[in-house]
């Protein structure tokens, strides 16, 4: 079966800004899936009108009622991340499978248990890194051995501007609700886990962030099980947005780009390509969304794998604890530290 042609009933939990995006595109690349539920306790006028536009059938309050609707197969959990671990354990006592936001939770114990829960309950669960989608053709370079084994790995994420003050008090901080995605990508295109970071970070944008014994500027490297090394740098507020990603090999370097230059570049002693070309910013961003909730779908239909697990998500939020302890510590701290 291609591109969910199995048709799917989903329910999505939150009403907010990712929800938008995975229902519009759902609704206009997805046309077997039925979105049968939008949920969120704060649903109003706004948020009823972006899922009629998105011809979902049902916008609710009830959080309740996808759980005790057997129609309904999978659920895509777009709420706060404080949320989502009990949103999965919910999903898995009636064995529907779960598209999940990134970060997969902000509490390591809750993880961890959330993952058993996951694994005895044999649901599948896909954690939504978008950006492995996004740079796809960098880690497509890397697999086919045109730069060799990476030595050297550089991500760097800027925002246009800040999040709202009311997402920035429930989004765990800096390292977990944003580097997390940097950290997910480092893993992605070395192909092997991280094992010690050393992190700085300042609040230079905006003092709102201090009010949560938050940052919005950060500088993080970090060391790969085999010795590589790795690089992120992070703003909250870069006044315009902006992402590169660079993987260093012994043959030559792949880099990617999302934001004023937009490109895919492998660049060796013998030549420099250009192998994905530029797109507009958010072509190329929403291009990523699309290709990430086809994949999902495919995934819960037995086509591929689930591309991007829970231990992904997991691996990415101990990273994060790891920044945050370095930050307060003044250390490197070894990831096997966190919990
Ligand atoms: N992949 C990405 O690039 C990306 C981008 C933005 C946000 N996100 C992630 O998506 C999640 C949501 O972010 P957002 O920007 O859409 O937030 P948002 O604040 O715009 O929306 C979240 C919505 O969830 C609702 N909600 C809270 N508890 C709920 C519950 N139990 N059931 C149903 N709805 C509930 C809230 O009322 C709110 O309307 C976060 O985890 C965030 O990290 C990912």
């Amino acid at each position: 079966m291609e591109n969910g042609m199995k048709k799917n009933t989903i329910a999505v939990f939150g009403a907010g800004r990712v929800s938008g995006w995975h229902i519009n595109n759902m609704a206009e690349h997805l046309p077997d899936v039925r979105i049968k539920y939008l949920i969120d306790p704060f649903m109003n006028e706004q948020m009823e009108a972006m899922g009629r536009k998105a011809g979902v059938h049902i916008m609710t309050k009830d959080t309740q009622i996808a759980f005790d609707d057997p129609d309904v197969d999978c659920i895509l959990i777009g709420t706060p991340a404080p949320t989502h671990c009990e949103l999965i354990r919910k999903a898995c006592a009636v064995q529907k499978d779960v598209f999940c936001e990134k970060p997969i939770g902000v509490d390591v114990d809750e993880i961890r248990h959330t993952l058993d829960v996951v694994e005895q309950a044999g649901i599948k669960l896909m954690m939504g890194f978008v950006r492995r989608f996004r740079f796809a053709a960098v880690r497509e370079a890397i697999e086919q051995d045109r730069i060799g084994k990476p030595q050297l790995v550089i991500v760097f994420t800027r925002d246009a501007v800040p999040p709202p003050e009311n997402y920035i008090k429930h989004c765990g901080g800096i390292f977990v609700d944003m580097t997390v995605h940097d950290f997910d990508l480092l893993r992605y295109f070395a192909g092997e886990d991280i094992v010690e970071i050393s992190a700085r970070a300042e609040c230079l944008v905006d003092p709102v962030f201090q009010k949560y014994d938050d940052y919005d500027t950060t500088a993080v490297t970090v060391r790969f099980e085999s010795g590589g090394l790795g690089i992120i740098s992070n703003s909250r507020g870069g006044s315009f947005y902006d992402q590169k990603v660079e993987a260093l090999g012994p043959k030559g370097v792949v880099r990617g780009g999302v934001g004023p230059e937009s490109y895919t570049s492998v660049i060796t002693s013998e030549a420099c390509q250009i192998i994905k070309p530029s797109s507009s910013h958010k072509g190329s961003n929403n291009d990523a969304f699309i290709d990430e909730i086809k994949a999902f779908f495919r995934a819960i239909n037995g086509e591929i794998p689930i591309p991007i697990t829970g231990r992904d998500g997991l691996e990415a939020v101990l990273m994060s604890y790891a920044a945050n302890l370095s930050v307060k510590e003044n250390r490197p701290v070894r990831v096997d530290e966190i919990g």
